[in-house]
Order: C-alpha cells, then structure tokens, then sequence
C-alpha cells in the first residue's frame, strides 16, 4: 500500500466530516469562539487519532461509517488538549504546527474557553454518532465511555497533573512511563480501541488490538520526547528544546537518547508482533507504527 496516499486520503475523510459534524445541531457559537475552535482543529494535524480508529475496524473488515463521529470527537479531544497544554500556565508555547498558538492569536480566555467548546461538543458529536446507530447502541455506548475514561482524571488529564508536578522532580524511568501512557498513551489506545468495539472485534482480536495501542501509544510520546530534542522546528512545527528549557520527565531525560530510540523501536516490534494473526486488511495499522517511530529513530542507528 502506498501510505501517504492513504493518510492523505484519511485525513480529507475526517476533515470533511469533522465540518459537517461542527455544524451545530442546537444552538450557535458565538463568532470568536466558533473561529479559535476551528483554528486549532484544522491547522495541519496528522490526524493519527481519528485514522487510528478508522484503521483498526478496517483490520476488521468492518465498515468505516459507524467510527467517523468517534474518530473525529477523538481528534476535537485531541485539539483542546493541545490549546490547553500551550497556555502559559502549562507548557508556555507559541507556536504550534508552525502556527501562532491558540492563545497567542485569541487570548488566554477564549483559548481556554476554545478548547472548553472542543472538548464538550466532542461528546455531543459521538452522542449523535451513538443515537444514529441504535443497533449498535452498545457498542457505541462502550465506546463513548472508553473515551471518556482515556480522556479524564485517570487518563490524559491525570497524565497532565504528573507532568507538571514533575517539573520538580528528577525524572526516573518509572515515573516518566506512567506520565506517558496516561497524557499521550491513553488517547491512541482509545482510538484504536474504539475502531475495534464498533468494529465488531471478538474478545481475542480486542485483546491483540489493545496491545497494539498500547504499544504504539508510548512509542507515540517516546518519538514526541526525542524530536523535542533533534527534530528541528521546520520538521515538528514547535520550538526545539521546549522541554529542557521547562525540565520536564521525558525519556531521554530519564534514560538518555539511544535507549528512547531503542524502545521507540522494540515498542514497535511489540506493536507488530500484536498484529501478526491480523491479514493484510491490517497493514495500515502496520504501517502507521512504522509512520509513528520513523519520524525519531529510523532503522538502525
Ligand atoms: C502532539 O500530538 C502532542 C502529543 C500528544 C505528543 P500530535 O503529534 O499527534 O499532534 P498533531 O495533531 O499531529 O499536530
Ligand atoms: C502533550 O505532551 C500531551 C498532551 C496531552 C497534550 P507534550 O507537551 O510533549 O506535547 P507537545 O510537544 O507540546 O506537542
Ligand atoms: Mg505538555
Ligand atoms: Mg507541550
Ligand atoms: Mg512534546
């Protein structure tokens, strides 16, 4: 398969319709909050949550139409996570996807209040998606409630807490893995997680899906960690170096930059292994774990 056609491809079915779904189906925004949410939804996002979702019910060879409401309240999730994690009172950036950052164009307020829109309208968003498919009410109600408990206090926004209260701290190995799975880890298991619930996955391909997630969800944050450090702003669209600068856990930090590139690695390896009874309808979820840990540690070094 030709990869980035099939993520050009993905990415223009979620932007297509996360704007049918923005519409609102009571009540209109106000002008200024309606333009600093859709600021931050579509300024360039690889959308890897959403093709996530899609992906893992492809695997299934399940239909793709039942996931978009979700794989698109995973990336408005994702989106206000973002405008929240730049403010001045968390990460402190300005620039994002090569952009001016949330805050930095609309305000502290509206930015906190944009990301506030994006997080609740992505719920009304899946809701919608879970009352247009009655006969998969349950399915649809479990994943509703696998995104709220990834995004939450036990999940992305508990990751959150420990990464900030670890800017005090020296990071530890321990420690860095359990900010990882939850701020960043938490949201891709989700996604790929809901593609195989609605998906219709048996118990054992769930478990093998889960695996996969899981994996690919700490590499995701482990590569994120190491091209803070060498991957230039051309290439992330952020400041190089933002987390030294504000000492925080990350891997490199706590195990240095050849091991978080080895484990970047063998959690790949992990990721496929999990895949191996899968057949070819896998081989994008394949395919992105390699997409994912490429961009930081490719081959071998
Ligand atoms: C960045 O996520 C924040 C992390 C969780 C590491 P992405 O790298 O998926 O950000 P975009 O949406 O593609 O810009
Ligand atoms: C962010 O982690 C994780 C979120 C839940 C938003 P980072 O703070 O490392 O993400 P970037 O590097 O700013 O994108
Ligand atoms: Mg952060
Ligand atoms: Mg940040
Ligand atoms: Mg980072």
């Amino acid at each position: 398969m030709n990869l980035s056609r099939y993520m050009k491809e993905r990415q223009r079915l979620v932007d297509r319709t996360l704007r049918a779904l923005l519409a609102p189906s009571s009540g209109k925004p106000p002008r200024t909050l309606d333009r600093a949410m859709r600021y931050s939804l579509f300024s360039g996002g690889k959308r890897i949550r959403p093709i996530l979702a899609l992906a893992s019910a492809e695997a299934l060879g399940a239909r793709l139409e039942p996931v978009l409401p979700f794989a698109c309240g995973l990336e408005m999730i994702h989106a206000y996570s973002l405008v929240h994690d730049d403010l001045p009172a968390m990460d402190d950036d300005d620039l994002r996807r090569g952009k001016p950052t949330n805050h930095v164009v609309f305000g502290e307020g509206m930015a906190i209040l944009a990301g506030d829109g994006l997080l609740t309208e992505a719920f009304r968003v899946m809701a919608e998606g879970a009352l247009a498919a009655p006969q998969r009410g349950k399915a649809a109600l479990r994943a509703l409630h696998e995104v709220a408990a990834a995004a939450g206090a036990g999940g992305m926004v508990g990751g959150q807490v420990l990464d900030l209260e670890a800017e005090e701290k020296k990071p530890t190995r321990t420690v860095v893995e359990a900010i990882h799975t939850r701020k960043t880890g938490a949201m891709i298991r989700a996604a790929v997680r809901v593609g195989g619930l609605l998906g219709g996955a048996t118990p054992r391909q769930y478990e093998r899906l889960d695996q996969y997630g899981t994996a690919i969800g700490l590499a995701f944050q482990v590569t994120d960690d190491i091209l803070d450090i060498e991957g230039g702003t051309e290439k992330t669209g952020k400041r190089e170096g933002r987390d030294a600068e504000l000492n925080k856990a990350t891997y490199p930090a706590a195990i240095g930059l050849d091991r978080s590139k080895r484990l970047a690695r063998q959690l790949r390896e992990d990721a496929l292994s999990a895949l191996q009874p899968f057949g070819p309808a896998a081989e994008p979820l394949r395919q992105i774990c390699h997409l994912i840990v490429d961009r930081a540690a490719p081959a071998q070094t």
